[in-house]
């Protein structure tokens, strides 16, 4: 998956820019405050229907406009027919949504999701190690949604009975246990499906983190463990049963696959207490490369990468084995820089490179601005 054009209006301080960005590496240059992340993020808004920066959408909508609009042509290399699929999506200030797939009105962000597998490095990044287990479960669903196509509905059934059964426990004491025996069931059954798809992914996924970790130059080694949500020896309907008088006290289920979570550890401890930060950004860049090469591997399908001021984030040597590794894996990339010099010469002569200069919001056309080969 690639854009070929990317049209962003009233976008934070982007006006109206149209970017016809090539299949290989697209570095934007330019200032602080010129508008390098907000292309980014528009990226990541075509592609999720969220921002990255967790903002609410008055944030991110042009301080003197009512909505913002995004459109893109998306390459599908690997559709028989129709291979420039165009996507938009559009949102007001009262926040109401619109998304159009290939001409059509889309029901979910999740239509735009399957067709624009994209993925972020940026500071946020270290919250894979440093935050909630909430992100490391983000981070592995992504992965399997985009390799089994019957997770995301599972996963939907699984999010629902829970909100049935934790309404229950807050507010439905009367109803007794028998209501209760109804959602321990369909939690269960779905928190099974949920929990062997999950488990088999992350089986798939350490080979390829530990090979790409090897290539980013890491020495030492950090490992990657599954935890399910629930004790490993008792099936998910025994442990909520066993559980219930405590959920009943507390008013919510406490254990389950909404508890899962990807432990990512170095000697038996948390990487995130182990690790220097520089170490700990060559972790977080292998998880997010594995899955992009996974992903490629099982499907076909090419993840997007938006990596947010790569020089701040990396010394020269590793930031080669970054680019490097970008570079075997072929596939789209967005790389946003205060200085260009430090990213020109990364790359094999071979590889597709456009170069564009953000200013004030304003892509800078003068003559030798936009670089390309
Ligand atoms: N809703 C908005 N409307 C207009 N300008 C905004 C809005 N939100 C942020 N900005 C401004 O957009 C500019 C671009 O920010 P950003 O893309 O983060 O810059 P860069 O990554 O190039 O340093 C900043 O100057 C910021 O103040
Ligand atoms: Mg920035």
């Amino acid at each position: 998956m690639s854009l070929r054009r990317l049209d962003i209006a009233h976008f934070r301080n982007l006006d109206a820019v149209r970017l016809q960005p090539c299949a290989g590496i697209n570095l934007i240059i330019g200032d602080n405050g010129a508008g390098k992340t907000s292309i980014l993020e528009a990226i990541s808004v075509l592609s999720t229907g969220r921002s990255f920066r967790a903002t609410r959408t008055p944030a991110i909508i042009n301080f003197e406009q009512e909505a913002y609009t995004l459109f893109a042509e998306v390459f599908n290399a690997l559709a028989e027919h129709q291979q420039i699929v165009p996507v938009g999506i559009s949102r007001n200030r009262q926040s109401e949504q619109q998304i159009r797939v290939a001409g059509q009105q889309a029901r979910s962000a999740s239509q735009l999701a399957e067709l624009l597998p994209v993925q972020v490095i940026n500071s946020d990044s270290f919250q894979l190690l440093e935050g909630s287990p909430k992100v490391r479960r983000q981070f592995v669903d992504w992965g399997v949604f985009h390799v089994e196509h019957q997770f995301f509905n599972i996963w939907q059934s699984s999010q629902k009975a829970l909100k049935q059964r934790n309404k229950l426990l807050k507010y439905g004491k009367m109803h007794g246990s028998e209501q209760l025996d109804i959602w321990d069931e369909a939690l269960s059954r779905y928190a099974d499906q949920v929990d062997r798809l999950r488990a088999d992914y992350i089986a798939m996924l350490v080979p390829e983190f530990e090979s790409t970790l090897a290539e980013l130059a890491f020495s030492g080694e950090v490992s990657l463990s599954y935890y399910r949500g629930w004790d490993k020896h008792t099936a998910c309907l025994d442990v909520l049963r066993q559980n219930r008088e405590k959920d009943w006290a507390l008013g919510f289920t406490q254990s389950g696959p909404h508890r899962a979570d990807l432990r990512i550890r170095v000697n038996k401890l948390p990487a995130v207490d182990v690790l220097s930060r520089g170490q700990q950004k060559l972790v977080v860049c292998a998880l997010l490369l594995a899955q992009g090469r996974l992903m490629q591997k099982l499907t076909g399908k090419q993840s997007i990468y938006l990596v947010d001021d790569l020089p701040a984030e990396l010394d020269s040597e590793h930031r080669n084995y970054l680019c490097q590794v970008l570079e075997t894996m072929q596939c789209q990339v967005f790389i946003t820089s205060v200085e260009a010099d430090a990213l020109t010469d990364c790359w094999s002569a071979s590889t597709p490179m456009t170069m564009f200069h953000v200013k004030h919001g304003q892509l800078d056309h003068t003559p030798g601005s936009d670089t390309s080969r």
